[in-house]
């Protein structure tokens, strides 16, 4: 007996040494990070009080619950009205998780809610009922002289939430004790992206891809651009992405000049180009990737000036990535690239050519086709923080673009003596790229082994057209119920 005893103790053991060790968790946040991510913010700023405040659940219009990167990248928690305090003392740190109570009356409408037994499983925080926030607070505040806080608050301002709203009647109550916004310091915990979160966004961006593929072979001359968006969409939820990141961008025609362009509703012509600007969300994390598509399938020769010029100045940009390269210097390089080849299509008078903004204030004629930055970081927030300049485990975009708005000789420009000169001299040029708006987005990792592409999309004007030249996607297409729309509210 003692024999089998110890035979099968040894193959316990043996069993031990032959299980490999548990693999890197990838593609998630574990609660082992949320530790860390407080921790660290621990560190940072110190012994004190710091008050953390969650998203209120909706007002009563059933539109889902979002809960703010803020809160959700310290606690991992998504669920509405709830706060995290944190009591740190000689660099320990106590810290609870004030989560909605169970209220199975509510539940029946809303689905179960965790309350603080189960957040405290799921969370590794010490879980209690947001009800009891306020007493506790009050007493913290009674040996605390300042008040970190976390979230989207700002003390005095229009009440948002419950929780806000105790936080504000918390301040008016201990008005010796002094308010101070740490959303820096988290902020710059959040710059630098771990092994899961930078899965989770490889993720994201890959399924934007193929909503990317998805919506160019629906692309036609006749078509909606609302089609397009359903397309994306639906390719995001099929693989599980929560919503949009964003509001979708896809705008045709004149509405390619448009930045943040989102009615998505017009038919697309024979030769325009569309700007499709979209990203998925998935676990939270946001991709953001933009492609420029000639909607017949062919860029006419004026839009391929344009949309070459856009790519050019995304490659200067993305050949000079290296840790210690700032945003900046990036734009700088995207920027001198535009303004050549501007000058050489005679949209601008020469590169360093300025025309005036305001009287007598003078800026770049390359901003009246190129206003905006060249990228941002990415992550929980589509414009998330990034470390600049740029270091292994930052994430983020690069996304020039030129806008040649219909009206900006006659609305737009201030009508002074130089600029009227500078519009006599680039009309001839203006008149012939007149609505042509091009963005080219992509997403990007800079790792400890280099650059990471994570959105390779076909984005060359080769590659663009033999993708448009594949056979369309839509087939189960209803022609009576577009043209229904099309008689009745197109246009409205
Ligand atoms: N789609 C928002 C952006 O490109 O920044
Ligand atoms: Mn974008
Ligand atoms: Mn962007």
């Amino acid at each position: 007996m003692p024999d089998r005893i110890s035979f099968a103790f040894a193959l316990l053991l043996l069993a031990g040494l032959l299980i490999p060790p548990p693999a890197p968790v990838s593609g998630q946040v574990t609660t082992e990070e949320y530790a860390e991510r407080r921790s660290a913010l621990a560190t940072a700023i110190g012994d004190g009080l710091v008050l953390a405040v969650g998203n209120a659940a909706p007002p009563q219009d059933y539109i889902p619950f979002h809960q703010n990167s803020l809160f959700r990248y310290l606690t991992g928690f998504t669920e509405p009205d709830a706060a995290l305090v944190m009591v740190i003392e000689g660099g320990e740190t106590t810290e609870v998780l004030f989560v909605n109570p169970r209220d199975p009356g509510r539940e029946t409408w809303e689905g179960l809610r965790m309350g603080p037994e189960r957040s405290e499983a799921e969370t590794g925080l010490p879980g209690r009922s947001v009800t009891d926030l306020t007493a506790v607070m009050d007493s913290l505040l009674l040996h605390h002289s300042e008040l970190r806080l976390v979230g989207p608050y700002q003390p005095g301002a229009p009440v948002m939430n419950d929780v806000t709203q105790r936080v504000d009647a918390l301040i008016d109550q201990h008005d010796d004790v002094r308010v101070r916004p740490i959303n820096q310091q988290v902020n710059a915990l959040r710059a630098m992206k771990s092994e899961g979160e930078r899965e989770l966004l490889r993720r994201t961006v890959a399924i934007t891809v193929e909503a990317h593929r998805q919506a160019a072979l629906r692309l036609a001359p006749g078509r909606n651009e609302f089609e397009i968006q359903a397309a994306i969409e639906a390719t995001f939820r099929r693989y599980g992405s929560e919503r949009p990141a964003f509001a979708s961008i896809v705008g045709s025609g004149p509405n390619s000049t448009v930045l943040h362009y989102n009615a998505n509703n017009r038919f697309m012509e024979d030769g325009d180009v569309v700007v499709i600007d979209i990203g998925a969300s998935l676990g939270g994390y946001a991709a953001d990737v933009t492609r420029t598509y000639p909607v017949n399938g062919r860029f006419t020769p004026e839009q391929r000036d344009i949309y070459q010029l856009v790519r050019d100045a995304q490659a200067a940009a993305e050949a000079i990535v290296a840790p210690g390269v700032g945003m900046l210097r990036m734009n700088a390089e995207a920027s001198r690239v535009l303004a050549e080849g501007l000058a050489e299509l005679g949209l601008i008078e020469s590169p360093e050519a300025v025309f005036e903004v305001a009287p007598g204030q003078f800026a770049p004629q390359l901003r009246l086709f190129y206003m905006h930055g060249l990228g941002h970081g990415i992550g929980l927030d589509v414009h998330d923080p990034a470390p600049e300049p740029l270091e292994p485990g930052a994430a983020f975009s690069i996304e020039p673009g030129l806008y040649v708005r219909p009206n900006l000789l006659d609305e737009v420009i201030e009508d002074t003596p130089a600029n009227r000169r500078m519009i006599e001299a680039i009309r001839p040029a203006f008149e012939r790229y007149r609505g042509i708006g091009v963005r080219i987005e992509d997403d990007y990792l800079l790792t400890e082994e280099g650059l990471e592409w994570l959105s390779p999309a076909p984005r060359e004007i080769e590659e663009l057209e033999a993708l448009l030249a594949t056979p369309h996607a839509d087939e189960d297409r209803n022609e009576e119920w577009i043209e229904w729309y099309r008689q009745h509210l197109a246009g409205n």
